[in-house]
């Protein structure tokens, strides 16, 4: 069976075309044909953060034209995709009715059936994509741009959240800081690289609810730090090629991984899990894996992380999440073409 996904819930188009796995096959899992990408950075760059109406124009433009050559590049056409999947939630209202529109028509032109996904789940399950893919159950670190969840997974749908934040994301506190340090949106990416040359114990930067003895996070804390930092170092901590600039991007990448590494692995030891699973556009982060894999080497745990290029947002999750849905008989697709997108969706409830 052949799963056409389409993501458009934030900047970035993405469309790819999955296989599910035949009897007899090396792997049980599905395999990727092919998957296209289209990033919004650039256009949303001048303004400094994602503009809704930008994104759902873009998504319009770019939506078809990718799809076109996924089935080019996988060698197939529209007739043989057997189910087309979307992404349905969370995310931008209008952004994620662009895909929806684009799936249910598809899907309706060809009489074949449609799927919703969740977003997270997607970024969940990217690390399936992997050269080495994890098994059930495990223990997942999901860390976004909107998002920052620590997770039981005893399979597919089945998700216990162990805590998450309270207000910002970490993602959003790589974004928010950078932009305290002038790096251009989205800042994540480009605080890191600053951090490559900086020192980490420059300045000391809280660590939020590290010993509030639960799995929650909050980071809006360390972002006013930061900004309380940033202010007495002004002007030279948005300075290109400014020590102190690197310093403070280096001590709030500290800060934000170290919250990160330690919640994981006290969620680790508290369900008894011998893996951890890490995923969303936070999961690119180097200084995040490297740290993780050593305390996950000192504690006999195995860690998983989706290929670097499937982080962030992509077409390749979300027709993996389909695939690996209908595998596992959680859902069947249906021929029930609606429009019903959910902007606001938690994981643990009715996915
Ligand atoms: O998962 P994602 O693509 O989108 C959401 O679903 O939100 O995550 C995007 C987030 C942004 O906050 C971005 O700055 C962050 O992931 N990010 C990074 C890195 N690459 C992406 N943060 C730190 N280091 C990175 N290398
Ligand atoms: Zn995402």
């Amino acid at each position: 069976m052949r799963i056409l996904g389409i993501e458009s819930s934030c900047d970035e188009t993405g469309v790819a075309l999955v296989e599910t796995a035949t009897p007899g096959s090396p792997s049980s899992l599905p395999r990727l044909l092919a998957h296209a990408l289209h990033s919004q950075i650039d256009m949303h760059q001048a303004y400094g953060g994602v503009v809704p109406e930008l994104a759902s124009r873009d998504h319009i433009r770019r939506v078809l034209p990718l799809t076109t050559q996924v089935l080019h590049e996988a060698a197939c056409t529209l007739q043989d995709v057997d189910v087309v999947a979307y992404t349905r939630g969370p995310g931008l209202a209008g952004a994620l009715l662009v895909g929806s529109g684009v799936a249910c028509a598809l899907a309706a032109a060809l009489g074949k059936p449609v799927l919703g996904v969740h977003h997270l789940e997607g970024h969940l399950l990217s690390p399936f994509l992997s050269a080495d893919p994890p098994s059930f159950p495990f223990v997942a670190l999901l860390v976004s741009g909107g998002h920052t969840q620590l997770m039981r997974v005893d399979g597919v749908g089945r998700y216990e959240i162990l805590g998450e934040t309270i207000d910002d994301a970490a993602g959003e506190a790589f974004d928010k800081s950078a932009k305290l340090m002038g790096v251009p949106y989205p800042g994540g990416p480009g605080l890191a690289k600053l951090a490559e040359q900086g020192d980490p114990a420059a300045y000391k930067l809280p660590r939020p609810l590290l010993h509030s003895g639960n799995f929650d996070f909050s980071f809006a804390g360390l972002k006013t730090a930061v900004l309380t930092q940033a202010l007495k170092l002004s002007p030279s901590v948005t300075q290109e090629g400014s020590p102190v600039r690197a310093d403070l991007a280096a001590s709030t990448q500290a800060a934000i991984v170290e919250v990160l590494v330690k919640k994981s692995m006290a969620a680790l030891k508290h369900t008894g899990q011998r893996c951890l699973v890490v995923a969303g556009g936070v999961g690119a982060n180097r200084e995040l894996r490297h740290q993780l894999n050593a305390a996950c080497a000192k504690a006999g745990v195995r860690v998983h992380y989706p290929e670097l290029h499937l982080c962030t947002d992509n077409g390749a999750m979300i027709a993996m999440a389909a695939a690996m849905r209908l595998d596992a008989g959680r859902q069947v697709a249906e021929h029930r073409y609606s429009f019903d997108v959910k902007p606001r969706w938690p994981l643990d409830t009715g996915v």
